[in-house]
């Protein structure tokens, strides 16, 4: 069931619609992203993002069924993000799609965005189970373990804040735009690690993560430099904060690589794009779990999307998660 799955994605910046076919195959995947409007800011200005939803999301719906050459007649159910995210740019996304369900006459599944982010995993390959999926986003950094499919339990988190929030801010102080993540990767990948920034919590027999301490770190660093004139070369920077920031991702998820008896391990979320984490990650895991199979989310799929929404909704539905009564709300907080 669920063959044909519009589906729709609104919790931060990017305006997603996708059409998917069989939880795994795109037939489109319209993304309006709105991050220039919110760059002059340095973040994302919720009331900003509302709006940009808004103006966005029936074309994204219209671009999205012509792109497939699908008809609204000939899908099964709509699927749609009601959580974590922005409360206004969520309820744009979950308002839409319970219009069109209604109207159409079609089944509502409510997706958690965390879920689809490890569902994204499905467009490269069948995720087998026992999984382990590191997701590292904006606002997230943890690592779930999934001893079936649609079961998820955090086995352990960021504390304070995410890998891709810390990008951000170091980004800022460097002087680079909103969102930083790419920039930085690319920078350090022509620089060295140099700076040597501490590894909080690598050693520590838990699964996980904190990096306030290390964007505290770089911040003292850059400013004392500033104090003294003293210009720092800005891709060793860059290297030196990717390196901690890897070092301990790795570490820790090759730790519970260890500890969880698992077939599958799977790199999602908007980090999941960053090349040195996932070379990086590639050859400890062929050297230290030459068995294990390591499913890295497609680059282009690792930023917020519809289809990942549209792979997870699919899965959802086969376990018969529907919201029939057009009581779906958006659940800014939602956990797994
Ligand atoms: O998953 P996502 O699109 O949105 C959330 O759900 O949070 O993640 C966005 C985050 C941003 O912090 C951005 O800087 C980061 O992903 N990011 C990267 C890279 N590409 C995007 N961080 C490190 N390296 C990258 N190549
Ligand atoms: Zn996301």
């Amino acid at each position: 069931i669920g063959r044909y799955i519009l589906a729709i994605e609104s919790s931060c910046d990017e305006t997603s619609v996708a059409v998917v076919q069989d939880g795994s195959v795109i037939l489109s995947n319209i993304i309006a992203t709105q991050i220039s409007s919110h760059q002059r800011f340095g973040g994302v200005v919720p009331e900003v993002a509302s709006r940009h939803h808004i103006e966005q999301i029936t074309i994204c719906i219209s671009a999205a069924l012509q792109k497939a050459e699908i008809k609204k007649e000939d899908l099964d159910a709509v699927a749609v993000t009601y959580g974590p995210g922005l409360v206004g740019a969520l309820l744009v996304g979950v308002t839409a799609a319970k219009a069109f369900a209604y109207a159409n006459n079609l089944p509502l599944i409510p997706v958690n965005h965390m879920a689809g982010h490890i569902y994204a995993a499905r467009f490269v390959k069948p995720i087998v189970f026992p999984s382990l999926a590191l997701l590292v986003s904006g606002g997230h950094t943890e690592l779930v373990y999934m001893p079936r499919e649609n079961e998820f339990q955090i086995i352990g988190e960021t504390r304070d804040d995410a890998a891709g929030e810390a990008y951000d801010k170091i980004g800022r102080v460097m002087g680079l735009k909103y969102p930083a993540g790419k920039e930085i990767d690319q920078m350090a990948h022509h620089g060295q690690d140099t700076f040597h920034f501490p590894r909080a919590m690598q050693n520590e027999e838990n699964f996980d993560f904190s990096f306030s301490g290390l964007k505290s770190a770089f911040i003292n660093t850059v400013h004392n430099a500033e104090q003294v004139n003293k210009t720092l070369n800005h891709n060793d920077l860059a290297a030196s904060f990717q390196q901690s920031v890897i070092d301990v991702i790795v570490k820790k998820t090759l730790r519970a690589c260890e500890e969880f008896d698992i077939r599958q391990l799977i790199l999602a979320g908007g980090v999941a794009a960053n090349q040195g984490l996932r070379e990086r990650l590639s050859s400890d895991i062929r050297n230290s779990f030459p068995t294990l199979d390591l499913v890295l989310a497609p680059i282009e799929l690792c930023g917020d999307n519809g289809a990942m929404v549209g792979a997870a909704g699919y899965v959802a539905y086969q376990y018969g998660v529907v919201s029939d009564d057009l009581t779906l709300n958006a659940e800014p907080s939602l956990e797994f």
